[in-house]
């Protein structure tokens, strides 16, 4: 396979962040369609407010006993960039996703159940410190929801 490596060169890593396996980048591999117009990402206060959300998230699972452990030794600095990426396109703004799949990222770490829902109850901590709106929380969280299929593992 000559394709591989071609990959491998063209892929840049970012600063601080770890190589990753080569992979295709796509806006497809954010799991979900972007909102349509403005009203969602304003409501979650634009890109200081998606950044603070996502550095919030990440320290609250990180610091969480129920799944602390399934992030050690993970590429949080990746994650975090990822992440944000992910959140702007699904809040229609206008960003790329140039991340790994749902299924490729969360592959073999045996996520369960019960660890998405401590994820989503972090994230709605996040949210609801940043004051994002209830309404508007729930639209981010419909989008995320049907992602569980390629995160949970049975
Ligand atoms: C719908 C829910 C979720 C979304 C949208 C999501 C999103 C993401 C994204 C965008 C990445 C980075 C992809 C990349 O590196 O290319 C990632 C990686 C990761 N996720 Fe999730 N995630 C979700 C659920 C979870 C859950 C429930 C856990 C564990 C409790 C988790 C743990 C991790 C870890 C540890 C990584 C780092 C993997 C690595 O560095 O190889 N995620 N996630």
């Amino acid at each position: 396979m000559l394709i591989l490596p071609l990959l491998f060169a063209l892929q840049t890593v970012p600063p601080g962040e770890e190589a990753v396996a080569p992979y295709v980048q796509a806006d497809a591999n954010a799991g979900a369609r972007p909102a349509r117009g403005d009203g969602l990402w304003r409501a979650f206060h634009g890109q200081a407010g998606v950044d603070r959300i996502v550095d919030d998230l990440v320290a609250r699972n990180q610091a969480d006993p129920r799944i602390t452990d399934i992030f050690k030794g993970q590429d949080m600095v990746r994650l975090r960039r990822t992440l944000k990426e992910q959140f702007c396109y699904l809040l229609g703004g206008g960003c790329s996703y140039s991340g790994r799949s749902m299924k490729d990222a969360h592959r073999n770490m045996g996520v369960q159940q019960a660890d998405m829902a401590a994820l989503v109850e972090n994230l709605q901590a996040a949210m609801r410190k940043e004051g994002v709106s209830f309404p508007a929380q729930n639209r981010l969280l419909a989008k995320l929801a049907p992602m569980k299929r390629d995160v949970v593992e049975r």
